[in-house]
């Protein structure tokens, strides 16, 4: 083993960290440095790609030894306790000035502990989301990192060596911000991929049951929608995931697969801190609730007699003017998705002192990451029109898309109800951008109601200070603090 040879190493090399080696290696200027807990794995890497130059170690003091200063390690084992042990076992090897990435799906909350407690050592720790799946990771994913502005000088040259490249040859990586910065914006991509997953699923659905297409059929759908602004990478799949034909039986293969979807849990995380930021992502949520509804399976089971509209027999009345209607409801609903997305990742960069520049991560999800859209373009012009934009969908572009959506939409959803088909994403999406719009919410009922039972105190929209009313008995109203119920 050569002293110090690498500037970059990857500890566990299970397929994403493997992918993420060789893209790695494959970049000139970097020798990569590689370990996993069970040296079979490596062995297994080494000899299969004698190409990489991969200096190869058995002990965590090794693959110290083996790095160059301030040495940098990127950790790539599933996140949880694993994370921890790693990182306890690198910091007993590594010294001050050196740099600890770790690139799994960890909870942010994890990372702006795990930061703090190896800062105290002196070394960095930085929490980077990657996303693209094992391809990506090989030929170049988009990366999100957080961790300090000092440890970004040295990595960010290395990670912009290994990201997906957009149109106009920038990476797909940048500094998002300090601590867990990386890992809570990647969190929020994933909660927008749940939303577009799921849309897209709802749209398959309709499109179904509404016309008898055949998955194949509906495939040549998809892969016609992804000539057009719905241009997508998750399109792209979805019209391949529909010709697959199972070689058992001979039927498409998503009628054999079990309707009940799975989750790691990135998608809740969005919605639990969502909650805590008060920030509506109804279509995220949706899209979480939906998986578990779909793996409910005995609440499933017993329910299957409930009463409803004879789906089988609903029929639109023109099936390709249909087909178009879902292609916009997709599109009105998805920019709802995103434009929740973005809120979320303001309001947490307002509550965890994050600098994050929504136009940069709009930038850095052009290529590379599952998200990755024709329209991600057109957030990123909106972001640099309009920095301070105050919600995506006012953006000149998504405004008039939507525009000339709606319509197609509202029949989207109405149809969906009327025959019984569940279509939750397109409609809270639709209800969530009908209650953006209204001059007057029914909240003021809600705040009367508040004040009713609970003394909760509400304001007034033609006079300044808190109020609170005797609403039985004595109606009179009197002016109050807040109340502490
Ligand atoms: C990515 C993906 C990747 C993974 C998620 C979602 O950006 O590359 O989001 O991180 O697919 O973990 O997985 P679940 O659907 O299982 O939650």
């Amino acid at each position: 083993m050569t002293e110090q040879s690498a500037n970059i190493g990857v500890v566990g090399l299970a397929v994403m960290g493997s992918n993420l080696a060789r893209n790695l290696a494959s970049r000139e200027g970097n020798t990569v440095a590689v370990f996993n807990r069970s040296w079979e794995r490596t062995e297994t890497l080494i000899t299969e790609h004698p190409e990489a130059g991969f200096v190869a170690a058995k002990s965590y003091e090794e693959f110290a030894a083996s790095l160059a200063k301030p040495r940098t390690a990127i950790i790539m084992v599933q996140a949880g306790r694993g994370t921890d042990a790693v990182i306890d076992e690198l910091t007993k090897v590594f010294e001050p000035g050196d740099i600890i990435v770790d690139g799994g799906n960890a909870n942010f909350h994890d990372t702006i502990r795990r930061e703090q407690a190896v800062r105290e050592t002196g070394i960095h720790f930085v929490g980077t989301g990657i996303s693209g799946g094992e391809e990506g990771a090989l030929n170049g994913p988009s990366i999100m990192p957080g961790g300090s502005v000092e440890s970004y000088k040295t990595l960010g040259p290395i990670l912009a060596s290994i990201a997906a490249r957009a149109e106009d040859g920038e990476p797909c990586v940048t500094h998002v911000g300090t601590d867990g910065a990386g890992h809570f914006v990647k969190m929020v991509h994933n909660g927008i991929e749940y939303a577009d997953m799921q849309l897209i699923a709802e749209a398959y659905d309709l499109i179904r049951r509404g016309t008898g297409k055949t998955p194949a059929e509906i495939a040549d759908v998809f892969a016609e929608w992804n000539t057009g602004e719905l241009e997508s990478y998750l399109i792209e799949i979805t019209a391949e995931v529909l010709r697959q034909v199972d070689a058992e039986t001979g039927t498409p293969l998503v009628d054999v697969v079990l309707d009940a979807a799975g989750a790691k849990g990135t998608g809740a995380w969005t919605v639990q801190n969502a909650l805590d930021l008060g920030i509506p992502v109804s279509g995220i949520a949706e899209a979480v609730f939906a998986r578990s509804l779909s793996s409910s399976a005995k609440q499933r089971a017993a329910a299957g007699e409930l009463p409803g509209p004879d789906s089988e027999s609903w029929k639109p009345s023109d099936p390709e003017a249909f087909i178009e209607d879902v292609r916009q409801a997709l599109l009105a609903s998805k920019i709802i998705a995103y434009s929740q997305g973005f809120d979320a990742i303001i309001a947490g960069a307002e509550q965890f002192g994050w600098d994050i520049k929504k136009g940069d991560i709009a930038k850095i999800w052009r290529a590379g990451c599952i998200i990755r859209a024709r329209f991600l373009g057109h957030i990123t012009d909106a972001y640099a029109t309009q920095p301070d934009l105050v919600a995506l969908v006012l953006a000149p572009y998504f405004r008039d898309a939507v525009s000339a959506a709606q319509g197609a939409w509202r029949r989207v959803v109405i149809a969906a109800a009327e025959a019984g088909i569940p279509a939750p994403a397109f409609s809270s999406s639709l209800s969530y951008y009908d209650g953006l719009r209204a001059k007057r919410l029914p909240a003021a009922l809600v705040q009367g109601q508040r004040d009713f039972f609970g003394a909760h105190t509400y304001k007034r929209i033609d006079k300044d200070g808190i109020f609170h009313t005797l609403w039985s008995g004595d109606r009179s109203e009197i002016e109050t603090e807040p109340s502490w119920h």
